[in-house]
């Protein structure tokens, strides 16, 4: 069936990604992408896109009623049934501690407005791209699994939740026809460095100190961004409506025994990592049990973190200039409030 996807979000890490791969495999589909561009969003990051005949590019903020009619508008001129995946939101977790009210407004409200536009414009299939921190901290033990009960402990992650919470209650009260997926830490190509692996990387580069919070053994699960994709592109084809997926690479590391495999692997010296001041509230751990995904629709990761790691390495050691772009005015206010130094 002819098929229009807007996606939200889609000039960020995992949207933009998700636009070069949708391009690539469902060539025959059409991509509206409606992103605000904010310091995360980067049109750069879709260059090769851009002059595709079915990719349209709205600028627009899904907290405005307009500008998410103007991306109806772009898809419906497309023609065919409209599917929405919904990326855009603000990521940062310590972003949401220095000021949690941007988390609220687009990842609450934002959410709320793209629900009610495409309920109107009768989406067939909504996917709501969410992630494991909903679920709170782990202990040493033990697997988030789609049943776990939501904990959030961030503005950020209880930003998500209650986005996740409004889309179940669109499913439910409306009888919409939306899926969610919750995802662990991804990894790759155009992430944006005040996320750890590419803030790593750049620093290194440059023989500046790698920042580790606290003690350094919070553990994260990494998967590979573009197994994120697939796997999102697999519950937007098949996934049951109402259901929550989980996604996760089933690769748990400690936050400094990841710093020490990046440094050996661009053979920079551990004498760059300094342990700095805690995340206030920093989750421990996170896990996430994938099995039903796995059962239900026949999804598993692709992507070896020993495969993935060297990739995404040398993205960023060939993207010096993307690196340097991003790294704007905003970035280093941002690095000084953040570590009370420069970039
Ligand atoms: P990102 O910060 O790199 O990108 C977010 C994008 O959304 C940017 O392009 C930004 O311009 C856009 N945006 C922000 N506010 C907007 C608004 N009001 N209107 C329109 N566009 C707006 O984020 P990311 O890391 O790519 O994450 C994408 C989604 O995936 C988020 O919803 C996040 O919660 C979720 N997620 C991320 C990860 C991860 O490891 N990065 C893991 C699980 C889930
Ligand atoms: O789990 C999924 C989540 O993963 C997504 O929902 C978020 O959008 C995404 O940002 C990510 O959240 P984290 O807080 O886990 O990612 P971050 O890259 O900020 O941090 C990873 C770990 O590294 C975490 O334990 C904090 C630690 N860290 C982070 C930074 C930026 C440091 O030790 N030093 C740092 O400078």
């Amino acid at each position: 069936m002819k098929t229009t996807c807007i996606v939200t979000g889609g000039a960020g890490f995992i949207g933009s990604n998700f636009v070069h791969m949708l391009c690539e495999i469902r060539p025959e589909w059409n991509v509206v992408n409606i992103d605000a561009l904010t310091y995360a969003g980067n049109r750069e990051n879709l260059t090769a896109v851009e002059k595709n005949k079915n990719y349209s590019f709205v600028h627009g903020d899904i907290r405005k009623h307009a500008d998410v009619e103007t991306a109806f508008t772009t898809a419906k001129k497309f023609g065919g049934r409209i599917v929405v995946v919904h990326f855009a939101a603000e990521s940062h977790v310590d972003r949401s501690i220095q000021s949690g009210l941007p988390f609220v407004e687009t990842n609450v409200v934002g959410t709320q407005v793209l629900l009610d536009a495409s309920r109107q414009h009768e989406v067939t299939r909504f996917v709501h791209v969410s992630t494991d921190e909903v679920y709170g901290s782990l202990g040493d033990k033990g697997f988030f699994r789609e049943d776990t009960p939501l904990a959030p402990n961030s503005p950020y992650s209880s930003s998500k939740a209650g986005s996740d919470l409004l889309v179940r209650a669109a499913v439910h009260t409306h009888g919409f026809d939306a899926c969610i997926t919750r995802c662990s830490n991804n990894y790759g190509p155009y992430q944006f460095p005040e996320k750890f692996l590419p803030l790593m990387l750049a620093n290194a580069s440059e023989d500046k100190p790698i920042p580790v919070y606290g003690d350094g053994l919070y553990v994260r699960d990494w998967l590979y961004v573009r197994d994120h994709c697939e796997a999102i592109l697999c519950v937007l084809e098949k996934g049951a409506k109402g259901d929550v997926y989980n996604i996760g690479g089933n690769n748990e590391l400690a936050n400094i025994t990841l710093v020490k495999r990046v440094l050996k692997e661009i053979g920079k010296p551990e004498s760059l990592i300094t342990y700095v001041k805690d995340r206030p509230g920093h989750d421990r751990r996170y896990a996430i049990d994938a099995a039903k995904i796995k059962a239900e629709l026949g999804w598993s990761p692709r992507f070896t973190f020993d495969d993935a790691l060297p990739l995404t390495i040398r993205w960023y050691q060939t993207q010096k200039e993307w690196l340097q772009r991003v790294r704007s005015g905003a970035y280093r206010e941002y690095y000084g409030r953040q570590y009370g130094s420069g970039a």
